[in-house]
């Protein structure tokens, strides 16, 4: 063996932490969003709604990555279905057929002809943005137009067509001309409204402002000869999931249709955080009464399993006619492995009530996180949450002005692993999101029992209490 090879193998074998992270900060890219945290953690095992880390202390999991896992780490049934098609098609070029991927296609599809009573078609592929992406060639292919809208504090994936329509300017600005980012239109976050206005009386001033935008060709969205707007569609995430779980009002989304449809433009729901009940239906859209054209999905669909993604939309937009084979295509795109997870994932969705359990156990947790701002409202500023998906806006004492230093504490100390859970040493994984940096987003895992929500709030309390004493 040569020296190098030699190296190589001797590093397979590395255990102490320090010297695994020394290589880590040598050899692994800076790119990804790992050094968030100083220095970055290490977790050894997964099970339930608990992360271990290599002292085998358990840290209680309110994110569950980024809600890709709401089953649980581990969940038995997924884990063997993904076991069973290891033993059975593990690897399968895509451009043949597996039962698994068809059978998905048609459950999603029928599903959502009965929901929105559209037929549609289904396209997979593997990460979030990927399926943006495919989603973008879809509507650039249907309508000839490659200008869409897309929400201020929407986050959409960080490959660069993703990033177009992604609003942070911080994902672009080190990559040159986005000849096709998105016109950018503010979501109703009616704790800071964009236009100051209270939604008791507001009478959805936000939709009114969008709408004015057509009222004449000089304010440059709208052709009136024509009929046609320069844009082709508007991009939703129907709660901000990277924006902070925000929730609009109930009448926001079905105010803003009806001016997409008088404008012919498109409506793509992106349901890959929201999606597979985190808000309390299969579509979190479906909380909001209004019909998408394409829906664009990930995550959960696998439990974080072996990676799909994909898209379903409307029939005239896919249909073979106008979106013909080899439009789009990825090596590992329809997977096996992934359809294999998908379709028993989608099936256990149809089987479970997860609408009744995530919407009963949302509304539990997220009383408990009231009664947590009621006692605490020099720390957290606001609290809102719709099936499980929950958030905490940490602020300062005004209960206000956002404190994303006291939320970065919270978040860190959480990671030390030294809280206390009913006599049980114990570590709590938040994740930090919002406009601000300074909302906690809660994804529980779908299995908590109502016990465990309460011990999980009993930790959340501690960090407060440990780390803003000058505030309780
Ligand atoms: C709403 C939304 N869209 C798109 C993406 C991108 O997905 P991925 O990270 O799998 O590319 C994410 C990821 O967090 C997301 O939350």
């Amino acid at each position: 063996m040569s020296t190098a090879i030699n190296e190589i193998s001797q590093s397979q074998s590395i255990t102490d932490e320090q010297e695994l992270l020394e290589l880590e900060s040598k050899y692994c890219s800076w790119g990804d969003t790992v050094h968030y945290l100083d220095p970055p953690k290490f977790f050894e095992r997964a099970e339930g709604h608990y992360l271990y880390d290599r002292e085998d202390i358990p840290y209680l999991d309110l994110q569950m990555w980024y809600s890709a896992s709401s089953f649980g780490y581990g969940n038995r049934r997924l884990n063997e279905a993904l076991k069973n098609q290891i033993d059975k098609l593990p690897q399968l070029a895509c451009q043949y057929l597996h039962s698994e991927k068809v059978e998905l296609a048609a459950a999603i599809g029928r599903l959502n002809e009965s929901k929105f009573g559209l037929e549609g078609r289904v396209h997979f592929n593997v990460g979030g943005a990927q399926a943006i992406e495919d989603s973008l060639k879809i509507v650039r292919n249907a309508t000839g137009k490659s200008l869409v809208f897309a929400f201020m504090g929407g986050y959409h994936g960080r490959t660069l067509g993703a990033s177009a329509i992604t609003s942070s300017y911080r994902y672009r600005r080190r990559f040159g001309h986005f000849s096709d980012r998105a016109h950018f239109v503010p979501f109703p976050y009616c704790f800071r409204c964009p236009y100051g206005k209270k939604p008791e009386d507001c009478g959805l001033y936000c939709v009114d402002q969008f709408a004015k935008n057509f009222d004449t060709e000089y304010n440059s969205f709208w052709d009136a000869k024509a009929g046609e707007s320069e844009f082709s569609a508007f991009y939703a995430e129907p709660i901000q999931a990277t924006g902070g779980y925000v929730i609009p009002p109930p009448e926001y989304f079905p105010a803003l249709k009806k001016v997409l449809d008088e404008r012919n433009i498109l409506l793509v729901d992106d349901e890959i955080q929201m999606g597979f009940y985190r808000a309390g239906k299969f579509w979190a859209i479906e909380n909001f009464g209004v019909e998408p054209d394409i829906i664009v999905f990930g995550k959960a669909l696998t439990n974080g399993l072996n990676p799909l993604s994909g898209l379903w939309a409307r029939e005239e937009l896919i249909s073979p006619e106008v979106f013909p084979p080899g439009s789009t295509h990825s090596t590992f795109s329809s997977n096996p492995l992934g359809t294999a997870v998908a379709l028993e994932a989608v099936r256990m969705m149809q089987e479970e009530n997860y609408e009744e359990i995530t919407q009963r156990k949302g509304a539990y947790f997220l009383a408990q996180i009231r009664e947590l701002q009621r006692r605490y409202p020099k720390v957290i500023g606001n609290t809102d949450g719709m099936g499980m998906a929950l958030r905490i806006e940490i602020c300062r004492e005004d209960g206000y002005e956002p404190d994303r230093e006291l939320t970065d504490r919270i978040f860190a100390e959480g990671m030390k692993g030294d809280l206390d859970a009913r006599g049980r040493r114990t570590g709590l994984v938040l994740d930090i999101g919002g406009y601000y940096k300074n909302v906690f987003t809660l994804a529980p895992c779908f299995d908590m029992t109502e016990e465990e929500i309460d011990i999980a709030v009993e930790l959340i309390e501690q960090l407060i209490r440990r780390c803003a004493p000058a505030r309780i």
